[in-house]
């Protein structure tokens, strides 16, 4: 089914155009032990995204131009695809936030528990956040539960336009369904895990290694998002490492490495026939380039082996995390090649571009080399460094 419906440059090999993944958590500055720049655009690259938006809960988290340009710098040195980077809503930064806005891709506001410092408990900041930041980038919410509803009015109030990342639940599925059937604007994505998981398979994935905010649910849940898939506007991949070790430990931080193992997810969907490749590529390009403002990438594809078989092993991949949870399933469809902007940056398996290649696509006015502004800022002094 999948063959008749792109390019098919031979049986078994699909040219698509290059995946954006909207959610990846890269550690970079901060806990570069779990990722980096580098290894983290690697493991996309290898994955078939050649655009990915970095999350703001770093350490320190990414809430003002400081931390913004430190991001910028480390993503300017070390990245090799196209990225973005999401700003974080803290409580005392609704102004610079606004005023940052044009530089970034949107404003991650964590409405409930999950890792890193970034929560929102307060009605206050949340209400500040939707009146000033600029309406024509989008406000994404962690929300879970009762928060997703708050989301969705607070943004409807401001006639503004909010996103929901990865719902999880039969109920904030249903609710975002009859939210945009009242016209309502409201955006939202959806993960790999939470789409193939249930708490059943936490057994044998080990308690600490399932851990992961929203946690996976039932398989009602689950047949609910599937159900529902026609109303999720991106997929995203919740990209986020931790060490084995972290994973294993007393308290396991919450989170999945995901950039490796989202296309052949998404493609047994397909093979399931529950989408389209047309709408595939719906909700890793067109849709978050829509909602994101991204720019096209010219010159940009990757070639996909939809037949090839492999069994995921952590151990292989290039994310820093080394793990999976999906370790030992056996997927089908491998990508045997990526061009970005005309060149071959990933191909037999090795990442053939150099670090630093990657482009921002929101052009930094804070220059992210320029140590005049930096001094500017005051930022020399002030970058924290990793710790
Ligand atoms: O499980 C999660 N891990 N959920 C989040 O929202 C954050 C993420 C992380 O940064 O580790
Ligand atoms: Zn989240
Ligand atoms: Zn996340």
């Amino acid at each position: 089914m999948l063959l008749a419906l792109f390019f098919c440059l031979d049986m078994a090999t699909l040219k698509l155009p290059g995946l954006i993944d909207p959610h990846t958590h890269l550690r970079d500055p901060g806990a570069t032990h779990k990722e980096d720049w580098h290894s983290g655009t690697c493991a996309a690259l290898a994955g078939g995204f050649t655009m990915v938006m970095a999350m703001p809960n770093t350490n320190p988290p990414i809430t003002d131009a400081i931390t913004l340009v430190a991001t910028q710098r480390a993503a300017a040195e070390r990245a090799v695809c196209d990225y973005g980077i999401h700003l974080g809503a803290g409580t005392d930064n609704v102004a610079a936030a606004a005023e940052l806005g044009p530089q970034v891709t949107g404003l991650k506001m964590y409405l409930d528990q999950t890792f890193g410092p970034l929560r929102l408990d307060d009605l206050g900041p949340l209400m500040a956040h939707m009146g000033q930041f600029p309406k024509e980038t989008p406000i994404l919410c962690h929300a879970e539960g009762r928060t997703v509803a708050a989301a969705i009015f607070a943004a409807h109030l401001f006639d503004r336009p909010v996103h929901i990342c990865h719902v999880s639940r039969k109920d904030e599925i249903e609710l975002i369904r009859a939210a945009k059937d009242k016209g309502i604007n409201v955006t939202c994505e959806v993960t790999p895990h939470h789409l193939f998981l249930t708490l059943d398979d936490c057994a044998h994935i080990g308690a600490g290694k399932c851990e992961v905010r929203p946690m996976i649910a039932t398989r009602a849940d689950v047949d609910a998002l599937r159900a529902n898939l026609d109303i999720v506007d991106w997929f995203a991949t919740d990209h986020a490492p931790h060490t084995l070790m972290e994973k294993e430990s007393a308290l396991p931080p919450p989170g999945y490495p995901g950039l490796e193992t989202a296309l052949a997810l998404y493609l047994e969907l397909a093979h399931e026939g529950l989408l389209s490749l047309d709408d595939l590529i719906k909700k890793c390009c067109d849709n978050p380039c829509r909602d994101l403002k991204l720019p096209a990438q010219e010159n940009t594809w990757i070639e996909v082996d939809v037949d090839a078989e492999w069994v995921a092993h952590g151990a292989h991949m290039r994310t820093r995390a080394k793990w999976t949870p999906f370790e030992g399933r056996t997927m089908r469809g491998k990508v045997t090649r990526v061009v970005l902007r005309g060149e071959t940056v990933f191909e037999n398996d090795r990442v053939l571009a150099k670090p630093g290649s990657g482009r921002n696509v929101r052009p930094a006015t804070l220059q992210t080399g320029s140590d005049d502004i930096v001094r500017q800022l005051g930022a020399d002094k002030q970058i924290r460094r990793p710790i």
